[in-house]
């Protein structure tokens, strides 16, 4: 159920809001006040070293010695964290790999930097998310 409140804002900061919701597209505040407040919330959830999700994206070189043996032998290491795994064949030497990750914010940070840190990943990104509720 949605419930009303109102807000009051300096005249420049409302302004400042307005602009931000049309550059992305929102249809009204509400919706783009309930996305803002979301995001505070999965954002505390991961510094608080909560039950959280997410999304770790690697291009790698797929000639480098040993290195997709070395993904692998990680996410073994970490099975517990993840969901599934997407491996892409992008062109004749690189693969796209995408690892969705649920579980403890400081073990999931700690699987991405290890992999990400590896030699012959070219591009490497953890995305945080969560639902928002808290799960403590
Ligand atoms: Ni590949």
């Amino acid at each position: 159920m949605l419930r009303r409140f109102s807000v009051s804002l300096e005249e420049e900061l409302l302004e400042q809001f307005d602009a931000y919701i049309r550059e992305r597209g929102y249809v009204n505040r509400s919706e783009a006040m309930r996305d803002l407040i979301r995001k505070e919330f999965i954002s505390e959830q991961w510094e608080q070293d909560g039950e959280v999700a997410g999304v770790v994206t690697l291009v790698y070189d797929h000639h480098q010695a040993q290195l997709q043996e070395k993904i692998t032998e990680i996410q073994h290491e970490y099975y517990t964290l993840i969901t599934s795994t997407t491996h892409v064949h992008m062109d004749h030497d690189n693969c796209l790999e995408v690892i969705i990750v649920k579980g403890k914010a400081s073990r999931i940070k700690e699987l991405a930097e290890r992999i990400i840190a590896m030699r012959g990943v070219k591009n490497g990104k953890l995305t945080m998310t969560s639902t928002g509720h808290h799960l403590r």
